[in-house]
């Protein structure tokens, strides 16, 4: 028994050795273009699904999830924070989204998983997910019910056409933390206002700035973004 103990320990001090000189000797590759190997992927991945089920066990999506009045908020903000790494209808890539691993789901298809799909999309809204480059975006200030309000867009955009998608952004609030059910703080300001993107200087009102911020890109000497 204890000739059987002393095998035990002998090998797990050895395990971590060998670990820990993996982990020291820069051998593990963080680069973003080398994917993990299938079952280093398949270990986080189980990990990650395993992790959020046991956290949304208790959660319920809210019974009016289907409301139109919150598809219609949620869409300003997923157009304004969502849409370069999960793309729309009308939007077949992005740069970000080819260079992120994981590569973020493609919103504008309809989700794989059928179990518990809101509140699970809710909860990695709210919390992120991480090394993944998917936010938490409770941290920047989104209130619950602005991320349920996402949560009722997202259900609804694989069904939109590109055209319906551009107008359902536009009937929308632009960008705001609030959500549906809160006294429209952010929301009544916006309307007056217009909708303002996260890129368009701030008190100038979105669509007309836009815009300018265009022109003077083109006019730059260094051409603004090219390949
Ligand atoms: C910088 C890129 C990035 C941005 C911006 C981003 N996400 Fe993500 N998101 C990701 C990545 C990457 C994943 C996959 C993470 C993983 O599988 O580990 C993800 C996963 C998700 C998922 C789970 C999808 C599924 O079916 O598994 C949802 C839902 C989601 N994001 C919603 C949003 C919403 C809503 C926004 C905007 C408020 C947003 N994301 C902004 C990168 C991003």
């Amino acid at each position: 028994m204890k000739r059987f103990l002393m095998g035990v320990l002998a090998t797990l001090v050895v395990g971590a050795g060998a670990g820990a000189l993996f982990v020291y000797s820069g051998l593990f590759d963080v680069s973003a273009d080398t994917p993990h190997s299938p079952l280093v992927y398949r270990v986080i991945e189980t990990a990650r699904e395993n992790s959020i089920e046991r956290s949304i066990r208790n959660s319920l999506a809210p019974a009016n999830l289907s409301d139109t009045e919150r598809v219609r908020r949620g869409a300003g903000n997923y157009a304004a924070m969502c849409v370069e790494c999960h793309l729309a209808p009308g939007k077949a890539n992005s740069e970000i989204r080819k260079g992120l691993y994981p590569e973020p789901p493609d919103l504008s298809q309809p989700a794989k998983t059928q179990a518990d799909v809101a509140a699970r999309q809710f909860w990695i809204i709210k919390h992120g997910i991480k090394a993944s480059g998917m936010p938490a975006w409770s941290k920047g200030g989104i209130e619950d019910d602005a991320i349920w309000d996402m949560v009722a867009f997202i259900q609804k955009m694989p069904t939109l056409t590109a055209d319906q998608y551009a107008a359902l952004v536009e009937s929308s609030d632009g960008h705001s933390h609030g959500g549906v059910a809160e006294d429209n703080h952010h929301g009544e300001a916006a309307v007056q206002e217009a909708p303002h993107g996260h890129d368009a200087p701030a008190q100038t009102t979105g669509k007309q700035a836009a815009p300018a911020v265009v022109k003077k890109k083109a006019h730059d000497p260094n051409d603004g973004h090219a390949h």
